[in-house]
């Protein structure tokens, strides 16, 4: 990959067995200790053996995690905020020894992994809570997931056997290699990436062709894993994203695979962790805007682009794209952001996300100011199939 950004840490890690390889390692396994994990933890087991997180090659040890939590930098050096770890009950992290392999299946009976025991710790969760997510307030969804979790973390390398069976957007679940490989065909030397869990909506698409200005390609890259419950469901933003791409967008410019790992909704810690992750995709630039990765009112609405300073440019060597509060402007006539637009704020178009899924719920057309009505339409038939 000479054109390429290198991926975090500077090689893609790869801990994906196939063929023969992966057929004896599912025999060795047969005779190892089996852990059922959850869904939100195969996500994180997928994104660790395709290299989407790399430098990591397993989840976090203890000494790693606290390092991530303290310093916001693994062990090793390289930026990372957010520990990505696999949680155990005291029932099975009694059982595990150093060096031991275990199994890693999921509910289903599938045999997701392996991982080989470094250590096994009990955690402090809100020492992790107020260092990720800054609040230790139980409503938020992310410290709500670290309270419910089990009580230890179990660390150490891991193999990925088998990924999750996709029934829809196949096409859309690329790996790293298969992201870098297609911007490489495309002579994309220049790449942002977007992350969302939202439908767009025109000020996010405005965000993105003011970067597409900038750079050569646009890397749409919605996030499809776990979310919250009032979130709108992946299958229909996903939907609605390749309506919005053959309207609106030129395919020669634009390329979109979905980002299979959960929400965190950590806001400024998780800008910095979705920026990592995109610049393993390929990216060289990665859009920010206002209060990403947010919820409620827990982070400043530019939190999330401050946290940048923290780090130098080459230690991150992706680079941050920033963008204000942007919406549409009655007397702009146009889209605008508080960086352009003169206006008194009543000119605004601006719409809650609550708002929004309230009027969508109740089949209301929302104003082409702001969505396009070809969104709005797939939004307006998806949530009402859902809710039959
Ligand atoms: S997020 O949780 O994935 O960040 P969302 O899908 O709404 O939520 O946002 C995707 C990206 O668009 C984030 O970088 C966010 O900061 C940015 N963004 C969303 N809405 C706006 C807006 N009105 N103005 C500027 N940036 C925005």
């Amino acid at each position: 990959m000479p054109d390429l950004i290198l991926p975090h840490g500077g090689v893609l890690v790869q801990r994906q067995l196939r063929g023969a390889e992966r057929e004896s390692a599912l025999q060795e396994a047969k005779d190892y200790f089996k852990m059922t994990i959850s869904g939100w933890s195969i996500s994180d087991l997928e994104m660790i053996g395709t290299g989407a997180f790399s430098p990591l090659t397993g989840f976090v040890s203890e000494q790693e995690w606290s390092s991530v939590l303290e310093t916001m930098h693994l062990v090793t050096g390289e930026v990372w905020s957010i520990p990505v770890v696999l949680p155990v009950s005291e029932g099975i992290a009694k059982k595990l020894k150093p060096d031991q392999f275990v199994v890693l299946e999921g509910a289903d009976g599938v045999i997701y992994g392996t991982l080989q025991v470094q250590d096994v710790y009990r955690y402090d969760k809100h020492r992790e809570a107020q260092a990720v997510y800054g609040t230790s307030d139980i409503n938020h969804p992310g410290v709500k997931q670290v309270f419910e979790r089990d009580p230890y973390y179990v660390s150490g390398p891991i193999q990925l056997l088998n990924r999750k069976m996709r029934d829809d957007f196949k096409e859309f679940y690329l790996d790293p290699a298969d992201t870098r490989d297609e911007f490489e065909r495309r002579g994309w030397k220049t790449v942002v990436g977007f992350q969302t869990r939202n439908p767009i909506h025109r000020a996010h698409e405005y965000i993105q062709k003011c970067a597409l200005e900038m750079v050569d390609g646009l890397f749409l890259n919605p996030l499809v894993g776990e979310t919250k419950a009032d979130d709108i469901p992946a299958d229909v933003r996903m939907r609605s994203y390749q309506v919005l791409l053959q309207h609106y967008y030129s395919p020669e410019r634009v390329f979109m695979a979905v980002y299979p790992a959960a929400m965190r909704y950590a806001g400024p810690r998780e800008a910095v962790f979705h920026a990592l992750v995109r610049k393993n995709y390929g990216c060289t630039h990665f859009i920010v805007g206002r209060d990403h990765a947010g919820v409620g009112n827990y982070y400043g609405t530019y939190d999330a682009q401050k946290i940048f300073s923290s780090f130098t440019k080459e230690e991150l060597s992706i680079q941050p794209l920033f963008f204000e509060n942007s919406f549409y402007c009655k007397q702009c006539d146009g889209m605008a952001s508080d960086k352009t637009c003169p206006h008194d704020t009543a000119y605004r178009y601006i719409l809650s996300g609550t708002k929004v899924r309230s009027l969508l719920r109740n089949g209301e057309k929302l104003s082409s100011k702001f969505t396009r009505p070809e969104v709005a339409d797939v939004l307006i038939q998806g949530l009402a199939k859902k809710s039959r």
